[in-house]
């Protein structure tokens, strides 16, 4: 059998650059080399593309001097990977048969690059644009739930212009979606940037301020003391999901720093919580990727409030966190796939997805 191919992207410009290097080292450390041949594309901060053998050590070192500019040619058939000479001259490196972005956020997990893909004909691992883009904005992939009647916490969609020369109409509409505490927060961010939890009037001034520095729109939800519940759903037309875990975050909720900075926030897996509860959260969690019409991968994450047992979608992770000690591959470990064969799973889906896009009619064929 010939190795097939294999394009791992890290890095990125979204704030979270850095969980991406430590993911993709952990991908690119357990890829089998006996099946495939690796590439490394590390994107920088501002958004240029470097390859080279060891791109992510130079990525991790802060250091691509000894790297080539690398890039993609966005027409199909030539999907390859080209460097660029210091006269802009291009070459191909290598033909690739799969693209592995390992990024999170913005310009990565957004749908954006994946469009590239698509551009480029090249099968790509995970969700689609559409899956992606929607699972990143937190107000329309709210919408969505609902219209499938998938639990969401109250909320509201509200508009960060305007909120200088008049912020009333905004607290109005923030303090009819339920009593403090509300969560404030940015449409299209991740990580907790941005996010606050405000318990009266000045607080939401505040938070609506902050969040209003992140993004054209703002979600207001119904805070709640909740139990996080992750689920990792992994399949194309017939999604599985993994047993669930629970996270227990070492500040007040899973803030910026319990995820980054304070890492003693601890994860139990599987978690414990009733059989009742765990199997609504997985029939949950494949419903909501289902919604989003997910594909290879997604980490989805409930929120079990504590006074009424009562779980609420929350939110949709396309490319979840992958070193050896996150979430999703220790929940498809604890389900009985260890992380290698995950990659090889994730990898036949992505196969399998470009086929049939490839098998679909394209263009008015005429009545027959
Ligand atoms: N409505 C809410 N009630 C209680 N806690 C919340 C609520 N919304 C968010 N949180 C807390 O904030 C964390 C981050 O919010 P989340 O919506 O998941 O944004 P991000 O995309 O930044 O992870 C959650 O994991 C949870 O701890
Ligand atoms: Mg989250």
């Amino acid at each position: 059998m010939p190795k097939l191919h294999l394009a791992v992207f890290f890095g990125g410009r979204s704030g979270e650059h850095e969980v991406s290097l430590m993911s993709a080292r952990s991908v690119l450390e357990t890829l089998d080399r006996d099946k495939y041949q690796v590439f490394q594309v590390g994107i920088t901060h501002d958004g240029e593309w470097f390859t080279g053998d060891d791109a992510i050590g130079a990525f991790e070192r802060g250091d691509t001097r000894g790297l080539e500019a690398a890039t993609l040619l966005p027409e199909p058939g030539v999907s390859g990977l080209y460097v660029r000479a210091e006269d802009s001259r291009l070459s191909k490196i290598a033909d690739l048969d799969l693209a592995v972005p390992i990024l999170h956020g913005s310009f990565g997990e957004d749908g954006t690059i994946q469009g590239l893909f698509e551009m480029v004909d090249l099968a790509y691992v995970g969700g689609g644009v559409l899956a992606s883009s929607v699972a990143m904005d937190k107000g329309l992939f709210k919408w969505l739930m609902r219209a499938h009647q998938i639990p969401v916490l109250e909320f509201a969609i509200l508009d960060a212009a305007g909120l200088e020369t008049d912020i009333d109409p905004a607290l109005d509409r923030a303090e009819a979606v339920a009593d403090y505490p509300l969560f404030v927060k940015p449409a299209n961010i991740g990580s907790s940037v941005g996010l606050s939890k405000v318990r009266n009037r000045a607080d939401l001034v505040e938070g609506l301020m902050e969040a209003a520095r992140y993004d054209r729109r703002i979600i207001v939800e119904r805070g709640i003391e909740a139990r996080e519940i992750e689920v990792g759903v992994l399949g194309n037309e017939d999604p599985h999901a993994s047993v669930p875990g629970e996270i227990i975050p070492s500040d007040e909720f899973y803030s910026y720093r319990a995820k980054y900075i304070d890492d003693s926030s601890e994860l139990r897996i599987p978690a414990p919580i009733d059989i009742e509860t765990t199997d609504e959260a997985r029939r949950m969690a494949v419903e909501a990727y289902k919604a989003i019409d997910g594909a290879g991968m997604a980490r989805v994450d409930l929120l079990l409030e504590k006074d009424t047992e009562t779980l609420y979608l929350n939110e949709i992770n396309t490319i979840p966190g992958f070193t050896q000690i996150s979430m999703y591959p220790k929940l498809w470990e604890a389900s009985g796939l260890p992380y290698p064969e995950l990659m090889d799973r994730l990898i036949g889906l992505a196969q399998a997805r470009k086929a049939q896009n490839d098998s679909l009619v394209r263009t008015y064929e005429g009545a027959s």
